[in-house]
């Protein structure tokens, strides 16, 4: 149990991430005593509410949304006190005094400062007001002991980026600032660096020379769902590329760095960042494929088009796929495609990372030995699987000498009987002990947007007149297959069950 009193002001406590994600990870959190005994939660939000209200909402959204599904009223009792309510109006200042109050009250009745971490779970327009009224209430002055998290999305292009981290350095300290990247929260992603760096037997082989290409592919089965008016403004290279995909991009393809620190760590992947091929024109032409999906059936229920989503234009032009082949020009990486996908309304929702190695240089065995034949290949499945596996070839029992390729599993479920935490749960954790490894630094968040603004100025100036492109419960477009198909590849998928 940590000792150091906390509190978490939630702003945009009514809202949907904290109902899903925030509310259920602190609950967890609670339940595996790594609060500290002495902690709260004040929700803020413009609804009028009662605490107790807001702890009924709360209380439906954990039951829902937790891992660890219902919870027991006895647990729930205890926790309900460490919630508290304000209802705030984000634009004036009145509420922040009002904030001030509650905090000065609280470590009042605790007899100690307490750490603070606020928390900007609201649309991005509110970031800057809401970064500046903290400041200038001087609520934030100890920068040991105050944090802020930034939600996604950080900035809408490079330029905005910029502003927005210039006007926060401004205010904060970069050691308060703890931009979010939920995936990198991920367990499955986190082991990506153990699995590389703790082992021998992958560095030698983690190179131009041994592997063929990679693919990072993630693909979702809902549509956008109520989400329409956000996604319109940003679509799938917005939403998934600029972040969560680039760094799982940079976790594969960086350095090894000397030591695990936050610093050392961020210098690492920022360095991939850098070194990725900046597109001119012609190259987003002959390397970029984006789609939208249109209208469809996913099991048994037609489901509506992009363009007749809630909050989405008719003629919307915004992608909900997006396909790139990345080139990193470096000494490790030279001319091996990075090949990245990403869209809604897919067949499967399935975030994989796939390796494939070079043929062997010479093939000794006749051709009626092979039943199939791989090569060898390194699957990083990040969920719903959380496996990595690798695919070799191996002789199939029987007196005649026949190969086939086989897995080499290692799954979390066959493993570990400890079920994993959520993202939040490790990334409000790490905020807590002031670890930033997992968050995102100011350069790196401007790092990507540079690389993709060749990208999006391409496709903004010029209106795709074949959307939508793909149906639902599709690949995606064609287009994205030909992509790869054009190298020799094809995008590989593991057998899901999109049932579960
Ligand atoms: C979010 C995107 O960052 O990530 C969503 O805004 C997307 O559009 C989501 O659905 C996917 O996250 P996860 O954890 O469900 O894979």
């Amino acid at each position: 149990q940590k000792a150091q009193p906390t509190i978490f002001v939630i702003f945009g406590g009514t809202g949907d991430l904290n109902s899903r994600k925030l509310a259920p990870a602190i609950y967890n959190l609670f339940l595996e005593k790594s609060l500290p005994a002495d902690f709260a939660v004040i929700g803020t939000g413009r609804t009028k509410l009662s605490d107790e209200e807001f702890r009924k909402s709360l209380y439906e959204g954990i039951n829902e949304f937790s891992r660890r599904g219902k919870t027991d009223k006895k647990d729930w009792e205890q926790f309900c006190g460490h919630i508290h309510y304000q209802i705030a109006d984000l634009l004036k200042e009145s509420s922040y005094a009002e904030l001030k109050k509650n905090i000065e009250q609280l470590q009042a009745e605790w007899a100690q400062e307490a750490q603070v971490i606020y928390y900007l779970a609201v649309a991005p327009n509110f970031f800057p007001v809401i970064a500046r009224n903290i400041a200038q209430h001087q609520l934030a002055e100890n920068s040991d002991n105050s944090r802020i998290v930034i939600e996604k999305p950080f900035g809408h292009d490079l330029e905005s980026a910029r502003e927005l981290n210039a006007l926060l350095g401004e205010l904060f300290e970069e050691k308060q600032i703890y931009r979010i990247d939920h995936y990198l929260g991920k367990e499955t992603v986190q082991n990506i660096m153990a699995f590389r760096f703790a082992n021998s037997m992958f560095e030698p082989l983690w190179n131009r020379n041994y592997i063929e290409h990679v693919q990072i592919s993630v693909t979702e089965r809902l549509g956008v769902g109520d989400r329409g008016g956000y996604y319109e403004g940003s679509g799938a290279l917005r939403d998934m590329v600029q972040n969560h995909l680039l760094q799982l991009l940079c976790l594969v393809a960086m350095e090894t760095p000397t030591n695990f620190g936050a610093e050392e760590i961020r210098n690492r992947k920022v360095d991939v960042l850098h070194a990725m091929r900046r597109f001119s024109a012609e190259e987003v032409r002959m390397n970029t494929v984006r789609g939208q999906y249109g209208q469809g059936w996913i099991e048994g229920k037609e489901v509506p088009g992009y363009r007749d989503e809630t909050g989405v234009d008719p003629e919307s032009n915004t992608e909900t796929f997006a396909a790139v082949k990345f080139f990193i020009d470096n000494w490790r990486w030279q001319g091996i495609p990075f090949y990245v996908r990403t869209g809604k309304r897919l067949h499967q929702t399935a975030s994989t990372i796939t390796i494939q190695f070079k043929d062997v240089p010479h093939f000794i065995f006749p051709p009626e030995t092979t039943e199939t034949w791989q090569q060898n290949r390194l699957i990083i499945s990040i969920q719903p699987e959380m496996s990595i596996r690798m695919q070799l070839q191996a002789k199939r029992p029987g007196l005649e000498m026949v190969l086939n390729t086989v897995d080499m599993v290692f799954d979390y479920k066959g493993t570990y009987t400890v079920e994993a935490p959520e993202a939040y749960e490790t990334l409000l954790l790490d905020t807590m002990d002031g670890d930033q490894t997992l968050f995102m630094r100011a350069d790196q968040v401007e790092a990507a947007w540079d690389l993709l603004m060749p990208i999006l100025h391409a496709w903004e100036s010029k209106r795709s007149l074949s959307f939508p492109n793909y149906s639902a419960d599709s690949w995606g477009p064609e287009v994205a297959e030909a992509l790869i198909a054009r190298d020799g590849f094809h995008w590989f998928t593991l057998p899901v069950n999109n049932k579960k």
